[in-house]
């Protein structure tokens, strides 16, 4: 059944109809869809534009028809053009020609508007939700992890030593920050666009504020135009999506690099990764590999949307159609890798001893042989040469800074003496770096509580 063969007089050629259908994709917001309607509904007989018995009547066929859709009774009519065209067809044939009276004041404009902000707005929470248990995995690590010594990296290369817990650390801030995004596009979009009309409101007496506040959402949007061609929350969402797969991504690409045999630093569970047909020794990273090519997809969704929006005037187009099987793989996309990485990283076993031998090697602490002289009243400038010829010596000899005799630290300056070696020491270089944000364990655990908070607040 169509809701516009009125004007027509000849019919829609079918590769039209193909083209211009939605239910193929827009089904899954039928949950959204129906309790749009019923809130509408309860307003229209509240504000007497349908008598109480017509409003309950449909509200009464509505829901019978959403449950006949969750319990898979009820199938979906393929020659629906879309979702509400099909929910509406579906009401009359239950419930009679009072079904037809449901769209009084309404478009499918506003009607989809506010289906695609109800949806949003219930994945939103979910990637949120999903991202504290992500969070609380990192945390479980951290405080494991206090005095587990590693390698820190610039360039990828060794640079000075940090703990397991710290590098953690850098992670459950990421997703901190990805939390508030989220809680921030959340309040922008709480408003509601039902009753917008096509474009410019009805001229029946709605109530948008009861149905604004049937649906939850802090109150009605104030413009109808922009009610209607407004998907800016989409973008911040699919933006908050996109910063989320970045920061995964990242981790991903750690994670393969700890679990390659070069490093060493994790072995991943057997769970969470998989075999090589033809090698027999193999366990890859697959979970973390598809993680990291995800975020392509999601990427894409963004920017598809922007441009899809960039040159439409004022107010639906039905170029707008387009922001949904981006935006719903997005979502999937997303949800999803957030879900499988937090299990990766829940089942990964760390190596420490690896780690803390790969932290004691390559020059970490040549930093902190400087600021011992420095400490001797050496200017920083003079204790960076002197270091520096130290490791030359070390790299011609082949062994590490605390291997080298005193005799040798002391011809190159004799402001050195026995003391050098406690505080070159791999345990004196971290517990020292004590500065808030450092990773010293006595710097982090007033910041692990404060996590902990956070979390449980
Ligand atoms: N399927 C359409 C969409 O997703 C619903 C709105 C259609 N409105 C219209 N005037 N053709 O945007």
């Amino acid at each position: 059944m169509k809701l516009w063969g009125g004007r027509f007089t000849r019919p829609t050629d079918e590769a039209v109809n193909a083209f211009n259908a939605s239910l193929a994709f827009d089904r899954r917001l039928y949950e959204q869809d129906i309790r749009g309607s019923i809130a509408h509904v309860t307003m229209l007989a509240r504000q007497g534009i349908l008598t109480e018995d017509e409003g309950n009547t449909i509200t009464d066929g509505l829901t019978s028809i959403l449950n006949d859709l969750r319990s898979g009774a009820l199938a979906f009519d393929e020659t629906c053009e879309d979702i509400h065209s099909f929910v509406e067809a579906e009401l009359t044939k239950r419930v009679g020609d009072v079904g037809k009276k449901l769209h009084t004041g309404r478009s499918r404009n506003d009607q989809v508007a506010l289906d695609m902000r109800l949806y949003t707005r219930e994945r939103l929470m979910e990637t949120d939700a999903l991202l504290k248990e992500l969070l609380a995995t990192i945390l479980d690590v951290m405080e494991r992890h206090i005095h587990t010594y590693m390698p820190g990296f610039t360039h990828l290369q060794k640079a000075q030593p940090v703990t397991l817990a710290h590098h953690m650390g850098a992670y459950f801030e990421m997703f901190s920050r990805d939390r508030s995004r989220l809680q921030d596009c959340l309040k922008r979009m709480n408003l509601c666009p039902l009753g917008a009309g096509a474009l410019a409101g009805t001229t029946y007496a709605l109530d948008r504020e009861l149905t604004a506040s049937l649906l939850g959402f802090d109150g009605p949007t104030r413009n109808s135009m922009d009610s209607v061609s407004d998907r800016d929350y989409l973008v911040e969402y699919l933006n908050g999506l996109s910063l989320i797969m970045m920061h995964l991504s990242r981790f991903s690409e750690e994670f393969i690099l700890w679990n390659s045999n070069e490093y060493g630093f994790i072995e991943l569970d057997d769970a969470f990764s998989t075999g090589s047909s033809i090698m027999p020794q193999k366990k890859n990273p697959d979970i973390a590999e598809l993680v990291r090519g995800k975020t392509g997809r999601v990427y894409g969704a963004l920017m598809s949307l922007l441009t899809v929006m960039k040159g439409l005037p004022l107010a639906y187009n039905k170029d707008m159609q387009e922001d949904k099987e981006m935006a719903f793989d997005a979502m999937d996309t997303a949800c999803n890798c957030i879900r499988l990485f937090t299990g990766m990283l829940a089942t990964t076993v760390f190596h420490e001893d690896v780690m803390a031998k790969s932290a004691a090697r390559g020059f970490t602490n040549a930093t902190d042989a400087a600021d011992y002289l420095v400490g001797r009243g050496v200017p920083f400038r003079d204790a960076h040469g002197i270091a520096g010829q130290l490791v030359l010596l070390c790299l011609e000899r082949g062994i590490s800074l605390d291997e080298l005799p005193l005799e040798e630290y002391r011809r190159i300056s004799p402001v050195f003496d026995e003391t050098v070696y406690e505080a070159i020491s791999l345990a004196a270089c971290i517990e020292k770096r004590m500065t808030p944000g450092a990773p010293g364990p006595e710097a982090m655990k007033p910041v692990i509580e404060e996590y902990r908070r956070q979390l449980n607040g």
